[in-house]
């Protein structure tokens, strides 16, 4: 496992970061506490030893649960994200929600603060940073990171503080929002933790054409879910089995991989709620793809992705 430091920060990941979102229990359905936990620890186990999560997944639910699942290992050698909600981004809202995450972990000090949307009714974000370098001075937090933010936003926030991190929507079939906060990222050598790496789930290739979901899935909701576009990332998926038969893998393991290997991405973060498909995402950091062949899904990624409507996001109509 290839350890990464994030920007100009002291924080680091492993190359493949576990999201915990979906066993936060709202959007994604069917978790189950034990499970998660057990997926928790398993990722840890095998080298995946830093946790994105968020107050917005399940309420505190998912902190919760990583609270838990990270009892009795070195605190160390974990590493924590979480988010500062973007219905609180206000000057006097930033403190506040720090310390309910910092509650809800159970821990004195987050790794990677995200804001984790950019502000939809105008707070100045000027007040937000200061805010947050406040916290990370008294070393609540050790690093801020920005999540959804388009170049121009980050160019904004930077004047007020580091930032050592991004967290952009990014897969194989989500590929083209913003690619400019992207290369900027890479230019300026800030890390980039990239989510919905299997565009939750339809990457795996479980999912066929016309799938249903069951009732309170967000996924029926979600943009890439719905008609036509859900065949279409379904059929795109097939066309990617090939590669994945050639270097014996998993489709899924094929798509980590393959934002493993893409030059501006430090860590994909990927979502699981079972130690199953942890054991089965964890494999991706066990091979390569030849540069050939990168470069064959690299094309039929953005012939797919590029194609599709201009959606404002990927989980809403
Ligand atoms: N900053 C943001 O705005 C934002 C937004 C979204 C996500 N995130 C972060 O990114 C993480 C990952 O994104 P995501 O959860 O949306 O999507 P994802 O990683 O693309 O997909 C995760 C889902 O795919 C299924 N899955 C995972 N591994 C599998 C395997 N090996 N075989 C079969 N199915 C498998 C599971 O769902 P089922 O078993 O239910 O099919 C799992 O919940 C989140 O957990 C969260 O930490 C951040």
């Amino acid at each position: 496992m290839n350890n990464y430091t994030l920007g100009k920060s002291s924080v680091k990941v492993p190359e493949q970061v576990f999201g915990c979102w979906a066993i936060g229990g709202t959007y994604f359905t069917g978790a189950e506490d034990a499970k998660s936990i057990a997926a928790i620890k398993s990722a840890i186990d095998h080298g995946i030893y830093a946790l994105d999560t968020a107050p917005a997944y399940g309420g505190g639910h998912s902190e919760n649960l990583v609270r838990e699942a990270i009892k009795g290992y070195d605190r160390d050698k974990i590493t924590i994200s979480t988010k500062l909600p973007t219905h609180l981004l206000a000057r006097p809202d930033v403190r506040p929600s720090c310390e309910q995450s910092l509650r809800d972990l159970g821990q004195d000090y987050i790794d990677i603060y995200f804001i984790h949307w950019p502000s939809r009714k105008g707070d100045p974000i000027a007040d937000t940073m200061d805010e947050l370098m406040k916290l990370k001075a008294e070393g609540k937090i050790r690093c801020i990171g920005l999540s959804n933010f388009s170049k121009a936003q980050i160019i904004e926030a930077e004047q007020y503080g580091e930032i050592d991190v991004l967290q952009p929507c990014w897969s194989l079939i989500w590929r083209y929002q913003d690619n400019d906060s992207l290369a900027y990222a890479e230019e300026k050598g800030i890390g980039v933790m990239n989510y919905s790496p299997l565009a939750q789930g339809i990457l795996t290739g479980k999912f066929h054409r016309d799938q249903v979901f069951p009732e309170g899935d967000g996924r029926n909701r979600a943009a890439i879910f719905q008609q036509p576009y859900l065949n279409q990332a379904v059929d795109f998926t097939e066309s990617l089995r090939p590669y994945a038969e050639k270097y014996g893998v998993t489709l899924a393991q094929l798509a980590i991989r393959m934002c493993m290997q893409e030059s501006f991405i430090t860590a994909p973060i990927v979502g699981a709620k079972r130690p199953e498909q942890v054991e089965d995402n964890v494999k991706a950091c066990s091979f390569e793809i030849s540069p050939d062949d990168f470069a064959a899904i690299d094309k039929l990624s953005r012939d797919f992705a590029y194609a599709l409507p201009a959606f404002r996001n990927f989980f809403n109509p």
